[in-house]
């Protein structure tokens, strides 16, 4: 499944992300990760020091290679430079499945070695001014996008998104690539506020948000974000000495997390396993191609001098029955 951790810069996106992520490597489950948020930290969190992280390959430097990768022998895309970043998959497109071994995962992934197992990273790699603001074309987001777009993904296979809560994603659909949406908020009101920004955009797709509280010290904390966002609160962490360990550069054993802060990581995946039920595949379909042709009219027709609303194939449904070309 597809899941995501959104929020307000310092909210503890990457830190839950990460969390996350040691937690499922635990069970033993594939896990990809992927760092697409503006702040690069994602490698970091997962105990690779600046050497490492700073050595890992950046998607948004190797669309090239994702779109030629991607298109495969699809006949309505005639050229990686008519693909664009929400250019829908069709027959003849090449997909991606989380535990295979293929030429995007080798130009793009990096292995980490966590306590319970090894992960996959992928990073879309540091922004510059120039990638901020506007639907951009060249906007790194676009190869996490991209990705997102053509893997099918079965049960028992996670894929942990690491993002902002910026405008690009919601220009794009990005928003909509997720069976479920961790909004990590502390209980303030800047937290919150960025919460009810993203269920005005959810609210028409039928996005799964589930608010995830970070930070919260007691009572009038919890009863805070209760009263802000009702049911959509999914759990709440509490302050990790873990974490702050982590922090300090001497990482503790995972299984020496505290208890609370596990059983919060094991509701994620709960919450995430039973949103993966509930996947509508035909909706996921059509929303990308929603945010296509929306995408295609706005700039992208006009930036590639091409029809790209011809780049879609009104039969093609992304499921797990689907063959990729070979
Ligand atoms: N539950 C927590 N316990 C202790 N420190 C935390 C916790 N959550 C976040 N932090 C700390 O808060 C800071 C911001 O968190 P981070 O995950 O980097 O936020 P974001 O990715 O949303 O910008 C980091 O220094 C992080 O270690
Ligand atoms: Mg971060």
């Amino acid at each position: 499944m597809k899941t995501a951790f959104v929020g307000k810069g310092g909210s503890g996106k990457t830190t839950l992300s990460s969390l996350f992520v040691r937690h499922l490597a635990t069970l033993g489950v594939p896990v990809m990760a992927i760092d697409a948020d503006i702040n690069q930290h994602l490698g970091a969190a997962l105990g690779l020091d600046e050497a490492e992280a700073a050595a890992l390959p950046a998607m948004g430097d190797r669309l090239p290679l994702i779109k030629d990768y991607l298109r495969g022998t699809n006949p309505r895309i005639t050229s990686a430079e008519t693909m664009i970043k929400t250019t829908p998959p069709g027959e003849g497109s090449r997909l991606l499945r989380v535990s295979e071994d293929n030429p995007v995962y080798d130009a793009c992934a990096r292995p980490v070695e966590l306590d319970g197992g090894a992960v996959r990273l992928m990073v879309t790699g540091p922004f510059t001014d120039a990638d901020l603001g506007v639907a951009c074309y060249h906007s790194k987001t676009g190869a996490v996008e991209l990705c997102l777009n053509h893997l099918v993904d079965g049960r028992d296979e996670y894929v942990v998104v690491d993002m902002t809560a910026g405008s690009d994603s919601f220009a794009s659909g990005m928003f909509t690539r997720f069976d479920i949406t961790f909004l990590v908020a502390e209980p303030t009101r800047k937290g919150v506020s960025v919460y009810r920004q993203y269920k005005e955009y959810a609210r028409d797709y039928g996005v799964e948000l589930k608010v995830v509280g970070n930070k919260v010290q007691g009572q009038d904390d919890l009863d805070f974000l209760r009263a802000e966002v009702g049911d959509d609160l999914l759990v709440t962490f509490g302050h990790s000495d873990w974490v702050r360990a982590m922090e300090k550069g001497r990482p503790p054993r995972f299984d020496s997390l505290e208890d609370t802060n596990r059983r919060a990581l094991n509701l994620l995946r709960t919450a995430a396993d039973s949103a993966y039920e509930r996947r509508d595949r035909e909706r996921y379909t059509r929303q990308m191609v929603h945010f296509h042709l929306k995408n295609a009219q706005s700039w992208g027709n006009e930036r590639t001098g091409a029809d790209l609303a011809a780049q879609v194939d009104p039969g093609f449904v992304l499921g797990e029955s689907v063959t990729a070309a070979v």
